[in-house]
């Protein structure tokens, strides 16, 4: 039987796994740790020769061998994944497997991958060990060194080494390898991903001398007093003993020197050393050696894990997890991640106030954890371990408790905890994910705890069950959280996933966090997930778009649902991510009444001292002056009261804006980075200002229209829509058509889950007017229109009431005032307002209000009261299936013009939601891609006395209650000016047409 067939066959000829590192002949180049000044290490990667069989029927015969010749097959890059190649179809499926459910069987139908290239040994590596190494294959591969069998490894997410000293020749040797896309372990590999096949991490060889270490184990920790450090030493040799361990701190000063005998740990006291942790990750490094001929290295950090009476501790102090979950993914590479990208995710969480991350659901390239090392991220490793579309009840597809399965899910531990436990950043191991809890479980554990007896284990299956050291979970409600939090337990509460960021998402973040603080058994938890996967792809037009499931006739597929990330493909932030960064921050600032802050450390190692605060004050949304605060002394998880810095005038309203910046630059960000923004606004209410104005004002009624003149103007009614036909001021046209009641938006991919339904049901999409009453009256140079208009659509009982009051000014300003009255009480609705359409041309959009990006009432935290200069094209938030977007809280006034400055303002007189964009709702809803959307024609604006919250609804709960938006009495009341920017500037407009209360 082919060994990829063969349950009880888990590699052939594989070393035994250990730490990475490589071998170096000297001391120095061995502490530099660069692969660069390594003599005896050589990259295999780069192009190769590749070859697609459909089955194994279609591999060439004597393909490995050295006469073979391949120079009619393609060339591929190593590593790389074929699917992004052009060979297969990228295929994304969630839990539904790709092959039958007939474990330990595989499809006939297997694809397999041959990959070919020559490389000469390095002339230094004579007389010592050839060691070649794979970082990561999918699923599974024989090697073959000139044309002769090497070994056999299965495992996608670890490496594998094979010694190949003696299959090597002088000069060019022949390297082939033979990837096969299932094996009867691909049961295992059932992660929510693109399925993608080959060799996918790098290829190397390496060159330890003949008597080597294998291994080495540094367990960096500190005593019960967590200042002193306690260094355990274990290192592994083929032969020989004579061995060195030395300690360096992060400017190469010699800590510490010794000998220590082979294959026996060491203990070391080290006095007071700089401890380990996400926000000051202070480094040392280790040199082993032996004989002087193999020096290895690895970073050091003196970290300690500890769990007391149910908290989490790092170094002896609770700590809170901000963590993300991470897939190695890339939109045109799939799973092969090159370093630049590694370091660009590393550098992107650090700067986005994230403290940890989940390496879901396998573990990552080493290179990261190196990144995380020196960052400063906390990493909670997951075995390479999901059999997911097997579900949790069926006794025929127990892989968990099954002996047959056992040495595979111990296997899997075992490499992974070898390969990784020097590293400072890992915090806890983890089972892997979403397979039912079994014996085969506790195996792993006891491997785990064999390896690396201090570094908790967390299993989300387990549930409440024994064995892990950590209680997890995924998706909770906040209620269930206050439950737990509330519980006397002897382990911490974990969310190892949780605001599923699926495309316009994230809700209530801040009543997450504000549980978190409260709970000391609340670890916090890491979101689902940090980016988008997609597939760079073309239309029949030749149109580039993101592929997800289904856009490649990948079948089974799950569509859009692994476009859930923090992160666009090209890992540009979502607007979710501008959130989480927000409530996450280290600094939290709180208004005490109307003359004191508060300033509140959230960090648990160090003070404010690496931040410089200023404090702007913002009057009707503009900069007036800035002033400097101090913060430092501010001890962590400390506060401190100031009082407010500026005299606060009246006659505008005000806002603090605080900025935390870094005043040293680090590994991940410049001095002066923005690490933390907050606002206070100082309430206060408005009201428009009467207009008395004169002008004489002719009103004209024909039929359906009537038209109203004035000495610039001419509006146009339509009595049968009841709403604005036209309207010409000073011969510009400033409306498309005027405001109709909307109650509707594009589902977002929350809302696709229940509401979608529950919405068209309701008719909220087709809705149209029964006018129930239309007056027209000219008072004191005033028309005044008054409208009563039923809101139903076909086949459903009407939903509202909406009585409109137009008064048109005789210097053509309009004042409308909507009221909204529910005629019944179905399920809660996206939102209650009006909609209207602009002129293309108005295409230049500023407003007074939230921004500058999105908000929702459930999603507002990010966002601040100013002035935001824009255009109506950037309000879409390009999510890959278009949805409801763009929308703006707490907007007191908006404008439109186009480039000569000609435009309309719209005042409110409370604040309102508003949003414009190119697209309707209804075309946003009925498209899969954003490349298929058509403008309307129009400037699509939304003028909203609510809108309902986001929620977690594709994967977690729905909307919080207090943010649905049940039908309710509303009322909006706005002023229209059309306006030319040469005459009035919004602000001296909307100083003179509103005054505070
Ligand atoms: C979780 C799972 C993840 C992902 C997520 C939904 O249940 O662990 O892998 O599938 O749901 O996006
Ligand atoms: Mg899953």
């Amino acid at each position: 039987m082919e060994y990829y067939k063969n349950l009880s066959i888990l590699g052939i000829n594989r070393l035994e796994p250990h730490s990475t590192s490589l071998s170096y002949s000297e001391r120095e180049a061995a502490a530099s740790g660069s692969r660069k000044r390594c003599n005896y290490f050589k990259s295999l990667c780069g192009t190769w020769d590749f070859f697609y069989a459909e089955n194994k029927y279609e591999v060439p015969k004597g393909c490995h061998g050295v006469e073979y010749d391949a120079s009619d097959w393609d060339t591929t890059p190593v590593p790389s994944c074929w699917q992004t190649q052009g060979y297969g179809i990228p295929h994304y499926t969630n839990s539904v497997y790709p092959i039958p459910l007939e474990p330990p069987y595989i499809p006939d139908f297997n694809p397999t991958g041959i990959y070919r290239t020559e490389f000469s040994v390095p002339q230094n590596f004579e007389e010592r060990k050839t060691i070649l190494h794979f970082g990561g294959v999918n699923s599974a591969f024989t090697v073959f060194i000139n044309g002769v069998e090497c070994g056999y490894s299965q495992c996608s997410h670890m490496p594998s080494e094979f010694d190949v000293t003696y299959m090597i020749e002088p000069g060019l040797n022949l390297l082939s390898v033979e990837v096969y896309q299932y094996n009867c372990a691909t049961y295992l590999e059932d992660q929510d991903y693109f399925r993608h096949s080959g060799i996918f991490r790098e290829v190397f060889i390496y060159s330890p001398p003949g008597e080597s270490i294998d291994d080495f184990y540094i367990d960096a920790t500190l005593a019960d007093d967590f200042t002193t450090g306690i260094l355990n030493v274990r290192c592994q040799t083929s032969s020989g003993s004579k061995i060195r361990y030395e300690l360096l701190d992060s400017i190469g000063n010699t800590v510490l020197d010794e000998e220590i005998p082979a294959g026996t740990a060491c203990t070391f006291q080290i006095d007071a050393p700089d401890c380990w942790n996400a926000e000051t990750p202070n480094l040392y490094t280790s040199i082993v050696s032996l004989d002087g001929k193999d020096y290895r290295s690895c970073k050091t950090g003196f970290k300690r894990v500890d769990i007391k009476d149910g908290v989490f501790l790092i170094n002896g102090k609770p700590v809170k997890i901000k963590g993300v979950n991470r897939h190695d993914t890339h939109f045109l590479t799939g799973h092969a991640m090159d370093r630049s990208t590694l370091y660009d995710d590393a550098v992107l969480m650090k700067q986005n106030n994230i403290n940890a991350v989940r390496t879901s659901h396998y573990p990552t390239d080493p290179y990261f954890l190196e990144l995380c090392d020196e960052m400063g991220l906390y990493v909670i490793n997951e075995a390479d371990l999901e059999a997911h579309g097997f579900y949790y009840d069926d006794p025929d597809y127990d892989v968990s408790d099954k002996e047959e399965w056992q040495p595979h899910f111990i296997d899997r531990a075992k490499r992974m905890v070898l390969r990784d436990r020097n590293h400072p950043s890992v915090i806890m191991w983890s089972l892997g994910n979403e397979t039912r809890y079994g014996r085969n479980h506790l195996a792993m554990m006891d491997e785990i705890r064999k390896y690396s007896g201090n570094i908790p284990i967390h299993y989300e299956r387990a549930e409440n069950r024994e064995g892990p050291d950590v209680v997890s979970i995924m998706y909770p409600e906040i209620s269930k959280l206050i439950e737990e939090g509330n519980k006397d337990d002897k382990r911490p509460y974990f969310l190892c996933e949780y605001a599923h960021a699926m495309g316009n998402a994230s809700g209530n973040l801040k009543e997450y966090w504000d549980t978190f603080y409260e709970y000391p058994r609340l670890m916090g938890g890491c979101v689902w997930e940090w980016v988008d996967h997609s597939q760079l792809t073309v239309d029949e037009d030749g149109v580039m778009f993101n592929g997800y499931g289904g856009d490649f006739g990948d079948i089974p597929n799950d569509g859009n649902f692994c476009m859930d990330g923090l992160n666009y493909p090209d890992r540009t932030p979502h607007t979710s991510l501008l959130e989480l960064k927000k409530v996450i921050e280290p600094v939290k600032v709180r208004a005490l009444g109307d003359s004191a802050i508060k300033i509140w450390n959230t960090n648990t190692f160090r003070a404010l001292d690496y931040l410089d605060c200023t404090v702007e004050l913002i009057e009707n949304g503009y900069t007036v002056s800035e002033e400097s605060l101090d913060i430092s002394g501010i001890g962590p998880g400390m506060e401190k009261v100031f009082p407010v810095p500026f005299p606060v005038k009246d006659d505008s309203e005000c806002c603090m804006n605080f900025v935390f910046s870094l005043r040293e630059s680090t590994a991940y960000a410049m001095r002066g980075h923005a690490v933390c923004k907050s606002q206070i606004v100082l309430e206060h209410e408005t009201s428009l200002v009467s207009i008395n104005s004169s002008g004489e004002i002719e009103i004209e009624e024909n039929g359906r229209w009537l038209y109203i003149y004035g000495d610039d103007f001419r509006i146009v009614f339509d009595r049968l829509e009841s709403r604005l036909a036209d309207w010409f001021h000073k011969g510009v046209s400033v409306i498309d058509s005027g405001p109709e009641p909307n109650f509707y938006r594009a589902p977002t991919d929350n809302d696709m889950t229940r509401m979608k339904k529950a919405w068209e049901d309701l008719g909220l999409n087709r809705m149209f007017g029964r006018v129930e009453d239309f007056t027209v009256s000219l008072v004191d140079d005033k028309a005044l229109i008054h409208t009563s208009v039923i809101q139903s659509c076909k086949g459903q009982k009407p939903l509202f009431k909406v009585v409109t009051d137009y008064t048109i000014h005789g210097d053509g300003i309009m004042d409308i005032v909507t009221e909204f009255n529910p005629l019944r009480k179905p399920d809660y609705i996206p939102r209650i307002g009006s909609a209207m359409k602009l002129p293309l041309e108005f295409s230049r959009m500023n407003w007074y209000g939230m921004g500058p990006h999105e908000s929702y009432c459930d999603r507002r935290e990010s966002v601040h009261l100013g002035v935001y200069e824009s255009s109506v094209e950037e309000q879409f938030e390009p999510y890959e299936r278009p949805q409801e977007t763009g929308n703006k809280l707490a907007t007191r006034w908006l404008s439109f013009s186009d480039i000569h400055g000609s435009g309309l303002m719209i005042i409110a007189e409370n604040p309102i939601s508003a949003s414009a964009l190119l697209f309707t709702a209804t075309e946003l809803a009925s498209k899969a891609h954003q490349k298929d959307l058509v403008h309307d024609g129009s400037i699509c604006v939304n003028l909203d006395a609510a809108q309902t919250g986001i929620g977690n609804n594709s994967c977690g709960p729905e909307t919080l209650e207090q943010y649905r938006l049940y039908p309710r009495y509303e009322k909006t009341s706005l002023r229209f000016i059309p306006f030319h920017r040469s005459e009035a500037s919004e602000d001296e407009l909307y100083r003179l047409n509103i005054r505070k209360n």
